[in-house]
């Protein structure tokens, strides 16, 4: 099914909440390179690594991508409540075996939560979209500051959660396994959500064709890009696919291409209290709660949309 990309008279303004991590790699990536997009900052969360590696690797990737300029802000260091975990399928560096030239520079702030509740404020309301994937952890330390942020936003564009079968449990996701309590607290706050859970980022399994297209192509970017896929699909398993599952990007295309991902009103609760159900997210589109959606869940992704797209703008892939 071709995606038809409209093209907006001006950039969505969109702040992005982050932990790169392989895929958050490929989603500031699409960021910059899409028309549709005006990046105007990223947060950096504790989460595929500890906050001061995930923070040099969004300096890193920001100035690799050719767009140093944009400011990047260190959030939370830790969950809300629970300990730390790390991921390991994105390796100790956070990006695979890959190092990319370190960007010495001050980040825009220290401050990640404060620098994400100015740029929401600096922006009319309605205006800006956060695209979160990461753990929620800023975003709930945002509503503890100032729960007006929820109401001023366009709305928040979520990778995490998982409906039937986990990739940190048997039932849960990473980002909402990492801070289930933060995840609790972003759902229930009265904003607009889309939330891309894995059943829907499963869906955009990495094609072998697409891989060997990669593999192929002498560009840096395509060839980062290839490293990082083949470290990626050591750690990183799709449930029926053979190639991983790039999550992340998933959530900025919904962005960029809302027809590119079909959406149903649910009602999502997170489990924040069992040892063997942590994070996990109980999704009801029935009613059975008596409670009233609290995200657009989304349930269906055009693959071979999403793929052109993300293939169209990386260099020699034609
Ligand atoms: O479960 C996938 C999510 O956890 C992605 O955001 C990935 O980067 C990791 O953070
Ligand atoms: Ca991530």
């Amino acid at each position: 099914m071709m995606s038809s990309l409209k093209s907006s008279a001006r950039p969505k303004p969109v702040l992005l909440d982050c932990d790169p991590g392989i895929d958050d790699a490929f989603a500031i990536f699409l960021a910059l390179k899409s028309p549709e997009i005006d990046l105007v900052g990223v947060t950096t969360v504790a989460g595929n690594q500890t906050l001061p590696t995930v923070s040099n690797n969004a300096q890193d990737l920001l100035a690799f991508f050719g767009s140093p300029q944009v400011p990047v802000a260190f959030g939370e260091a830790r969950p809300l409540r629970r300990d730390p975990v790390v991921a390991t399928s994105h390796g100790l560096t956070g990006l695979g075996g890959r190092t990319l030239p370190r960007v010495a520079g001050e980040p825009a702030s220290r401050d990640g939560v404060g620098f994400l509740l100015d740029t929401v404020f600096a922006h009319r309301p309605g205006e800006l979209t956060i695209v979160a994937i990461g753990p929620l952890t800023n975003l709930a330390r945002a509503l503890e500051r100032r729960p007006e942020v929820a109401q001023h936003v366009h709305e928040v564009v979520i990778m995490g959660g998982a409906n039937n079968a986990g990739n940190m449990s048997p039932v849960a996701e990473f980002n909402f396994f990492a801070d289930p309590d933060a995840a609790a607290c972003v759902l229930n706050a009265d904003w607009k959500i889309r939330l891309l859970d894995l059943t829907l980022t499963w869906q955009s399994a990495v094609p072998s064709s697409i891989a060997q297209r990669l593999a192929r192509t002498a560009d840096p970017i395509a060839q980062t890009f290839s490293a990082w896929l083949d470290f990626y699909s050591q750690g990183e398993t799709t449930p029926g696919a053979d190639g991983p599952s790039l999550h992340d990007p998933c959530a900025m295309a919904a962005v960029i291409d809302p027809s590119l991902i079909s959406t149903v009103p649910a009602f999502v609760a997170v489990e924040t209290q069992s040892p063997w159900t942590l994070g996990e997210s109980v999704v009801d589109t029935a009613g059975y709660f008596g409670r009233e959606p609290n995200v657009q869940l989304g349930t269906t992704l055009d693959r071979e949309g999403f793929w052109r797209l993300l293939m169209g703008y990386i260099p020699g892939t034609e």
